[in-house]
């Protein structure tokens, strides 16, 4: 059987420039998606799948979001006194148990290959996962949850893919896909942004994979890939050609790309449906505004 996976790397050096002017004094990964933080989603999510080592790979002005996973007892200790029991358990819910989290920084931006091979002392000899909290996934049962019970079963690497548009292929790491068994794929070979015409299908990769530490070695030689970048993906694919499998999982669920503007809205309208203190009021309003172009008046 296939060795637990405990451990999670969260790469978060980005700079967030799509982001600016928010991003210029908050780092990305605390922007608020209905009233938690993003990186909130990613963390609940590896919880889920069992994840007890969280790894931040970080960069220059993001203190905030470490600042963020500490305990606020002056917060909690007022929300107590006033009996406010709800909101203290929200509170309580995002505390982390001591020494489950470690930062590290990547001292150059060399791309997001790089950004993971800063963690390898860390992962030592284990497989590990790796979650990009800009794909936040809404999903029944949480997606790094699906991956590693098929992963379990399969052994190997696994990467989140899903079908997009042929012309979106140059945005996404694209499999190259050989046996296709059910929701899981197997991938003869991994292309970093391949423009549409020499894309080997439209099966993208999306932020979540589970890997064998072999990636990690792979990643020592340093080797730049598409748009001069060390490329996991290229790392992957490095797997696949010394005979170490490689699978896509079809997950199920609802991709958000949170690090676009128009994906971080629709996340935002799509979360807040979703809860039933906002539902109702949302949903009047965004029928105002699209049905009758009423809205903001
Ligand atoms: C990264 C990966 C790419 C993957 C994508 C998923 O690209 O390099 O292979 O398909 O995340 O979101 P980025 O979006 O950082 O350019």
């Amino acid at each position: 059987m296939a060795r637990k996976v405990t451990k999670a790397i969260f790469p978060v050096a980005g700079l967030g420039t799509r982001f600016l002017p928010a991003t210029k004094s908050v780092p990305k990964e605390i922007m608020t998606l209905v009233d938690r933080p993003l990186v909130q989603y990613a963390i609940d999510e590896a919880r889920a799948a069992g994840i007890t080592e969280f790894i931040f790979v970080t960069s220059r002005g993001k203190s905030a979001l470490e600042d963020y996973f500490d305990c606020n007892q002056i917060l909690e200790q007022t929300l107590e006194e006033k009996g406010k029991d709800d909101l203290l358990e929200t509170l309580k819910a995002t505390n982390m148990e001591s020494g489950a989290i470690a930062y590290i920084r990547q001292h150059k931006a060399l791309g997001l290959g790089h950004a993971v091979w800063c963690a390898r002392r860390l992962i030592g000899d284990e497989p590990f996962a790796v979650m990009l909290p800009d794909d936040v996934i809404a999903a029944d049962k949480p997606c790094l949850q699906q991956m590693i019970e098929a992963y379990e079963e399969t052994g190997g690497n696994m990467v989140a893919t899903m079908e997009v548009p042929p012309e979106k292929t140059s945005s996404y790491g694209v499999l190259d896909v050989g046996e296709n068994i059910g929701q899981v794929v197997r991938a003869r070979g991994m292309v970093e942004k391949p423009s549409p015409e020499t894309a080997p299908s439209n099966l993208a990769v999306i932020g979540r994979y589970v890997l064998r530490p072999s990636v990690l070695y792979n990643l020592n030689q340093n080797k730049q890939g598409s748009g001069g970048e060390i490329q996991l993906t290229d790392a992957i694919a490095e797997d696949i050609r010394n005979g170490v499998p490689v699978f896509g999982y079809k997950f199920d669920g609802q991709r958000f790309d949170c690090g676009s503007k128009s994906g971080f809205l629709q996340a935002t309208v799509a979360f807040a449906l979703a809860r039933d203190d906002l539902r109702d009021d949302l949903r009047q309003y965004l029928h105002d505004a699209v049905v009758t172009g009423q809205a903001a008046q």
